[in-house]
Parts: structure tokens; sequence; C-alpha cells
């Protein structure tokens, strides 16, 4: 989790103030913050000639201060007010905000499938949409496939295979 104070707030919840502001403090930043923030610096300095991204936001970002927007959506039929980094993608939002980590990251570049969510009922590889793409969306995940708290028979399938990832691997064997 980022920012657990963020989760589950309404849009009218959030704070007036400018919120990209993030502390630094050694007690709170966790291994893959550190690891994702030094990163983004590496890809932030990379990408401003590249890309030709503005050298302020490259430096906000590396900086930690990435420009956050507002959104709404809904997952597994439950509504989300949550603010996202621009630059996160959808299954960042869903795994590292909302803890829904049955989507996985396999190739992390549109080839593997295992991030595969639908966003209003059609596949999506949600390692190659913005989070911010999801606003006003409706997503599922695989954990949306239980009803009543029982595993559907994909998901139940899934646990009786030991299956990980997109589960095709295994299938093969
Ligand atoms: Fe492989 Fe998204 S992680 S397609």
């Amino acid at each position: 989790m980022r920012d657990k104070n963020k989760q589950g707030k309404d849009a009218g919840d959030l704070p007036d103030k400018d919120p990209v502001v993030k502390h630094y403090t050694p007690v709170s930043q966790s291994r893959r913050d550190f690891l994702q923030g030094t990163g983004a610096t590496v890809v932030a300095t990379a990408a401003v000639t590249a890309l030709g991204i503005p050298r302020a936001s490259a430096q906000q970002a590396a900086a930690g201060n990435a420009p956050r927007t507002a959104i709404s959506l809904t997952v597994n039929g439950t509504r989300h007010s949550v603010e996202v980094e621009d630059r996160w993608t959808l299954v960042e939002l869903l795994r590292d905000e909302l803890d829904l980590t049955g989507t996985k990251i396999g190739c992390n570049r549109s080839e593997c499938g295992a991030c595969t969510v639908l966003m209003d009922g059609e596949p999506v590889y949600s390692c190659s949409q913005l989070a911010v793409w999801a606003y006003g969306k409706s997503v599922q995940t695989v954990e949306g496939l239980a009803r009543n708290g029982q595993l559907s028979p994909v998901q139940q399938a899934f646990v009786e295979n030991n299956g990980a990832q997109c589960g095709f691997a295994r299938q093969a064997n």
C-alpha cells in the first residue's frame, strides 16, 4: 500500500490543499517505495529529452511530487474514490492501492495477458492502461468472480491446479 489514508475517500473528502506533498520518513517508507522512487528518478531523467516531458514535470515525479488526480471508479461492484498519480497504471492502482492482488504483473508490456481485467465488460491489459483512464469505469478483477463468499469455478480451478499468474503455463503441463 502506498498510503492507506487515501483509500476509500469520497472525492468531496479529498483535501483542498495540494495533496502531492509526500514527506520522506524512514519508518514509513517500504523497500518497494524506495525502489519505485529510485526507478522513477532514473526513468524520469532518461525520459525528459526522449519523450519531450517538461523538465519541471520530470523533476516533480523524481522528487515524489508527481501530479495526482482524484478519480472514482467501480471495482467488483464497489465504488472507490481515490487519488492516483497520473503515471500509475491500472494494475498498480488495483494491486498497490486497492489490495486486489489477484491481478498479476507478468511482462508489464502488453504481451502475456496476466494482468487482464474487464473494463466495462471488455478485457484490457491493466499494465497498459493508465489508472486515470479508469475514471467512471467499471472494472472487474478475478476477485470479482466470487459469489456469496464462494469461489467461482475458474478461481477454484486455479487453486486446485496450483495456477499462477495467467495459469496457461500450468495448463500446458
Ligand atoms: Fe503482461 Fe500486462 S503484465 S500483458
